[in-house]
């Protein structure tokens, strides 16, 4: 498929660079700085990929580099959400601008695009309960509007899919293509987290649940190569179990 990536100077996008190409798309990068990316990547991979030099911000910049790379599917791991309950960063604006840059593009040419957005696990709901694990921990509440802002869309107008990793480590600093998982593929699930371990503390009155999510949470640290690999797996097919969900992840042995 021919993707569009934005954030590929991240520690996410970076292998999501190799992860794409290793899976056979064609990449169009959309970065700030060329030049930042060149001194990330080895030149072999540098030199496999498309490059469009522009901010997230800019609505009209990443729709014109979506429909002038003639992209059928975005992903994006550009900006990064604040984690204290009262920050504030740039992810929002950014996250709002790529939605309504691929809702446009879709719109001209008539077929919705297929859309990896990032978040966190903070926004999964917690098994048995209506409630999203920031509602017990309330950390990157950024992510609770980007949710909201991809629920409100018109049905039909951008296929999205959201990843709700928790902390993602890195399993090596080598950027190679083909990757290789050291760690296995990652177990995913839409809307709660998967394999989620009920415990009788959270049956304790007034801070079980924040106890058993506070527990459970610290499973789900995954790598940011699996993490990659799950996006760039999912891409080689147009229809996908994931689109309009949250999908969370853990390790196979977690
Ligand atoms: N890392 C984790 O453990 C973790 C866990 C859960 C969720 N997440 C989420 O995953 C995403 C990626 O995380 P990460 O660790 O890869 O972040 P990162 O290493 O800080 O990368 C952020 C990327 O966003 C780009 N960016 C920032 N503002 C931009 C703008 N205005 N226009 C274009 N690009 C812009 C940066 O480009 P420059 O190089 O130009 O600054 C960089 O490439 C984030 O949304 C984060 O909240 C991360």
């Amino acid at each position: 498929m021919k993707v569009l990536l934005l954030g590929a100077t991240g520690n996410l996008g970076s292998r999501l660079v190799c992860a794409l190409l290793t899976h056979g798309h064609i990449v169009t990068v959309f970065v700030r700085s060329s030049r930042k990316l060149e001194s990330l990547l080895p030149s072999s991979i540098y030199q496999q990929i498309l490059i469009v030099e522009g901010d997230a911000t800019n609505t009209a910049a990443v729709k014109a580099s979506i429909l002038e790379s003639k992209c059928e599917a975005v992903v994006t791991a550009a900006g990064v959400a604040a984690a204290a309950p009262w920050g504030s960063s740039d992810l929002p604006k950014i996250f709002r601008s790529i939605a309504e840059a691929v809702q446009q593009a879709g719109e001209e040419r008539k077929q919705p695009l297929r859309v990896w957005f990032l978040s966190g696990m903070s926004i999964l709901q917690v098994p048995g309960t209506k409630n999203m694990m920031s509602d017990y921990v309330p950390v990157f509440l950024e992510h609770r509007g980007n949710l909201k802002l991809l629920q409100s869309l018109p049905p039909n107008s951008v296929d999205w899919s959201l990843l709700c990793p928790m902390t993602m480590t890195e399993e090596s600093k080598d950027l190679t293509v083909p990757t290789k998982l050291k760690q296995g593929r990652v177990v995913a699930n839409t809307t709660t987290p998967p394999l989620w371990k009920k415990s009788w503390i959270n049956s304790i009155p007034l801070i079980g649940s924040f106890l058993s999510v506070a527990m459970n949470a610290s499973r789900y640290t995954t790598t940011l190569e699996q993490n990659a690999d799950l996006i760039a797996t999912d891409l080689e097919t147009r229809d996908s179990s994931y689109i309009g969900k949250r999908v969370g992840v853990i390790g196979a042995s977690a």
